[in-house]
């Protein structure tokens, strides 16, 4: 077929590169089906995960413990301190690499901040899927660390477990400060 040129408002040229056939979109269905079934019949508290939970539960309060266990997944949400090393990938249009090189405080704040902000994205996904997220900041942040992240790079910030919250095990309504107390106009 002869090349193919659309230009919609200056910004997407459509060439004529081959696109995958039917052919390319049958293997791909044929993978995708092979993986379901493989995904649906895997047993539920696999060993890995067993076994991961049982390392992580030394290190949790004793008031999260239980609680965790029980939790079909806990994520570790932690933080890359290294995060500057990608940034002539992500952000390329500029040195931004030499902007943290050797500025600990800088790269210690905007790794928390960015990181930080990336979890709370990610409680609003999961809880747009429909599932339930429990936070805690009840765990030994070190000791995770030292036992799941040995790199040194990498340092958690919270634990969140995800699945289907018990209505039974909710605290009555629990209080909030107003706008008027939490925000002011400068
Ligand atoms: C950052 C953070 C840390 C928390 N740490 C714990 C914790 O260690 N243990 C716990 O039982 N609840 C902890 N919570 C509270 C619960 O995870 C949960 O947020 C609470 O039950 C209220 O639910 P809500 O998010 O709908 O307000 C924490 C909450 C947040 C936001």
């Amino acid at each position: 077929m002869a090349a193919l040129l659309v230009d919609v408002d200056g910004v997407l040229v459509l060439r004529g590169d081959p696109i995958p056939g039917p052919k390319a979109h049958k293997t791909l269905l044929k993978r995708l089906r092979r993986t379901s079934r493989a995904l649906s019949r895997k047993k539920k508290g696999s060993a890995n995960r067993r076994k991961a939970k049982a390392k992580l539960a030394p290190f949790l309060s004793e008031g999260n413990r239980a609680k965790t266990m029980e939790a079909p997944v806990t994520a570790i949400i932690a933080t890359d301190h290294a995060f500057y090393e990608h940034l002539p990938t992500l952000f390329p249009h500029a040195d931004a690499r030499s902007w943290f090189v050797g500025n600990q405080p800088l790269i210690d704040a905007t790794a928390f901040r960015n990181a930080t902000l990336h979890a709370a994205y990610v409680l609003l996904a999961a809880r747009a899927l429909g599932l339930d997220c429990g936070p805690m900041s009840g765990f030994s942040n070190r000791k995770v660390d030292e036992a799941f992240f040995p790199d040194g790079r990498t340092r958690s910030n919270f634990l969140c477990s995800l699945g289907c919250g018990d209505p039974a095990a909710l605290y009555p309504d629990m209080g909030r400060r107003t706008f008027e107390e939490t925000c002011s106009f400068a």
